[in-house]
């Protein structure tokens, strides 16, 4: 019992002191290009999706109509198209270069029409923790956040107006 509480005591000490040591030796990856540290992707993953479980909203605050979709569109070439990029356009430099990259959200491969409306809209409001995606509670009002999510929703099929604003 004895020499089994000195390994568990030891061996709880050796892991945090082996991985501050990688740390202080310059051994863990900070750059963006490295690849995620062993567990990374899936802890950042897992809690992510367990938190959306618990806090997105499941009703949307503002509906998919085409004057809130203009107005989410608006809201999106302001403060998003930057990283996420516009319809037929080249991928900005800055999605490039970023660890996760930024998805093209208008683009056929990283749309988010099949999430809830809710999920995109609490990313949004709160943004992504360990990745380049920003809080926009505290730059963007309700109605705001909302429309942009509604446009998110509905990216496979806006209406002729609301792609022409984009561009
Ligand atoms: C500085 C760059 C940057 C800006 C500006 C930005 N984002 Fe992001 N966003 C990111 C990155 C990087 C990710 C990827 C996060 C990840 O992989 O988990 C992301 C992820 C997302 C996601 C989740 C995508 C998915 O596949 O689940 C949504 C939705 C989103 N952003 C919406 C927006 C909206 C709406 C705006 C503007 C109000 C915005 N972002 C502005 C960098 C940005």
């Amino acid at each position: 019992m004895k020499t089994f509480i000195i390994g568990l005591i030891i061996g709880v000490l050796l892991v945090p002191a082996g991985a501050y040591f990688a740390a202080r030796l310059g051994m863990l990856p900070v750059a963006t290009a490295s690849s995620p540290l062993p567990m990374e992707t899936l802890i950042a993953k897992t809690a992510l999706r367990a938190k959306l479980r618990r806090e997105a909203p499941k009703r949307a605050g503002v509906p998919a109509d085409p004057a809130d979709l203009e107005a989410g569109a608006a809201v999106y070439k302001t403060n998003c198209a930057q990283c996420h990029g516009l319809p037929g356009q080249p991928q900005p430099a800055a999605a490039r270069g970023m660890f996760p990259p930024a998805p093209q959200l208008l683009s056929a491969d990283g749309m988010v029409t099949d999430d809830p409306v809710g999920v995109t809209y609490w990313k949004v409001k709160n943004g992504i923790r360990l990745t380049g995606m920003p809080a926009w509670s505290g730059t963007l009002n309700e109605q705001q956040m909302w429309q942009v999510s509604q446009l998110l929703a509905h990216a496979d099929k806006l209406p002729p107006d609301v792609m022409a604003k984009l561009q």
